[in-house]
């Protein structure tokens, strides 16, 4: 399982932090977020790229209720528990992780993941059987990376629980066309089709992570990620 988690991510080199950072830190950064409509959560390089990559990329508010991020807590809290966050694995895509992948789970979390695969999916599609669950310490970050096209397919669609983040989408082949999404707590985000083969995506660091010139505290952040296979 370990070894399909890992060839699901091609790391990019680092080259791709380059270029996309020159936004500086609020003065008075405040805690938690204000309110904001689900439109306001992508901005990009330009009005132009945020429009033609709308539809590939989308950030839905409140997806799950605070009870159903509950009940996966509850079913995945134990065997995580388990496990050692990891953090030296120079190669890795991902740094401060833990992670895991489920094909069974109780009532309620199948009732949302059923609600996560009709709001993502195109109708017949063949999904990857288990869902992945990524488990990110505090200091925990994503690097920028393409998920394996020889295992997933055009769709890539993941719950935040725990805490709000930043994804940031820069192109492979012009770090100057970035998205950065911001992802609420217990929002749900879709990648699709270019936004998901043209674009490397990555979580960003605490540090890092401001957003329209407010910091984003991170927390501990589970995602619980459902992905196609390639048609
Ligand atoms: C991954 C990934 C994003 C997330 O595991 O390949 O990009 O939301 N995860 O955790
Ligand atoms: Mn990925």
């Amino acid at each position: 399982m370990k070894l399909l988690l890992t060839v699901l991510r091609r790391t990019q080199k680092p080259a791709l932090y380059r270029g996309h950072r020159n936004r500086s830190l609020s003065s008075s950064p405040s805690s938690g977020l204000s309110p904001v409509r689900d439109d306001a959560l992508v901005v990009g390089s330009s009005q132009e790229l945020v429009r033609r990559l709308g539809s590939q990329v989308e950030v839905r508010t409140s997806f799950i209720t605070e009870e159903e991020e509950g009940a996966f807590l509850q079913e995945l809290e134990p065997g995580l528990k388990k496990k050692r966050y990891e953090y030296d694995h120079w190669d890795d895509a991902i740094h401060g992780y833990r992670e895991t992948e489920r094909a069974r789970w109780g009532a309620a979390c199948e009732e949302v993941l059923n609600r996560v695969r009709s709001s993502a999916f195109p109708e017949g599609s063949q999904l990857l059987g288990p869902v992945h669950i990524l488990d990110l310490d505090k200091n925990g970050f994503i690097k920028p990376h393409i998920d394996s096209v020889k295992f997933c397919g055009s769709t890539i669609a993941g719950l935040s629980l725990l805490s709000d983040s930043i994804m940031r989408l820069v192109r492979e082949d012009n770090s100057s066309e970035w998205l950065d999404l911001l992802l609420p707590r217990r929002s749900l985000y879709i990648l699709r089709d270019e936004a998901r083969y043209n674009f490397t995506h990555e979580i960003l660091k605490e540090e890092d992570s401001v957003f329209s010139g407010q910091l984003v505290p991170r927390l501990r952040r589970i995602s619980i990620i459902c992905r196609n296979l390639p048609g």
